[in-house]
């Protein structure tokens, strides 16, 4: 019921729009500033914060638009409730980062009443949610590259990542939140790097700690009190992996400068603390998850979009691999 007023409201909203749309035109012209709504699933996030600094920075220096931000909190109803707003106000583009990627449909359905472009970002839908429309596009990295990426570094160490040497690599994955197919795909590619190589494995412990660095912390502690057979601990994301470095220093196993010792950790983003503890050895290796090249991208395609040019539907970022 809540979800047809709703749907009802945006439509109502979108006819008044179209209504007044001449008056509305003329004052954003007049002002000259585009407007621009972006929705971030929840500013707690390393990685996004990160993104969504140099999203701003970027489009602000490219001309006169009016950017606003706001928190999903990771809450797809709120984050619903940010669209139909920024819809009202009639912004010129979206640019969304899903709280729920399966919840694209609904975003799309909306933003097209409205005949407003939408560029999503970081979570990608699915290809059929991607058909939808000819005025939506994703921007984003291909994960699977990145899960690659990290098992290559192990299957590239001296040892394989076979750190006490007993044949078998037996591994640890702390995963991210799977609404964004990231979690997934890392956790898959990651571990095929290491049996493509010929390497033989086993999963210790396979747990979700949500993007989250406390998660991390949390889940590595249990798994390194659980297993004294620890070769290497596989987070999706380099938040996951500094509380997972917490989690190894206090279970020991660091030696007296804090690097690793006989354990190898891995993550991804290349946040600039992690390029340090990997410089420091006490990171094994992390993926850099490009937010300058994708916010940049995705700012490109929201201007291109508001000028009333056409976009790709998929607009693919790569990863690196970051191992000294
Ligand atoms: C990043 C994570 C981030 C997530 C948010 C991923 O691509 O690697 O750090 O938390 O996106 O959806």
């Amino acid at each position: 019921m809540k979800k047809i007023f709703a749907v009802v409201l945006a439509l109502v909203l979108a006819l008044t729009l179209v209504a007044c749309g001449g008056g509305a035109a003329t004052e954003t012209e007049a002002e000259g500033a585009k407007q621009v709504g972006v929705c971030i699933y929840q500013f707690n996030d390393n990685f996004m914060t990160l993104y969504r600094q140099e999203l701003e920075s970027y489009m602000s220096g490219l001309g006169d638009y009016e950017i606003t931000i706001v928190d999903g909190k990771n809450d797809m109803a709120e984050q619903t409730n940010q669209v139909d707003t920024f819809i009202a106000q009639g912004v010129d583009v979206l640019i969304v980062n899903l709280v729920q990627s399966s919840s694209a449909a609904t975003i799309t359905e909306r933003a097209q009443a409205a005949d407003i472009p939408v560029v999503y970002i970081n979570r990608e839908p699915s290809s059929e949610d991607m058909a939808a429309w000819d005025k939506i596009c994703y921007v984003g990295a291909d994960a699977r590259q990145s899960g690659t990426f990290q098992g290559e570094i192990v299957a590239e160490l001296p040892d394989q990542g076979d750190a006490d040497g007993d044949g078998v690599v037996r591994y640890v994955m702390i995963m991210g939140d799977p609404e964004n197919v990231d979690a997934q795909y890392r956790t898959e590619y990651s571990i095929k790097a290491l049996t493509d190589a010929g390497i033989e494995v086993e999963c210790l412990f396979e747990q979700r700690g949500d993007w989250d660095q406390t998660k991390g912390q949390e889940l590595a502690a249990t798994a390194l009190s659980q297993f004294d057979n620890i070769d290497v601990i596989f987070c999706n994301n380099d938040a996951m992996a500094l509380g997972a470095y917490q989690a190894i220093v206090a279970a020991g196993k660091v030696d007296a400068d804090g690097k690793l010792d006989g354990i190898y950790l891995l993550g991804v983003d290349a946040l600039d603390e992690c390029v340090e503890m990997v410089a420091n050895g006490q990171m094994t290796g992390t993926v850099l998850n490009d937010h300058v090249g994708q916010s940049h991208v995705a700012v490109d395609c929201a201007i291109r979009y508001m000028n009333g040019e056409t976009n790709e539907t998929l607009n693919v970022v790569d990863y690196q691999k970051v191992t000294v």
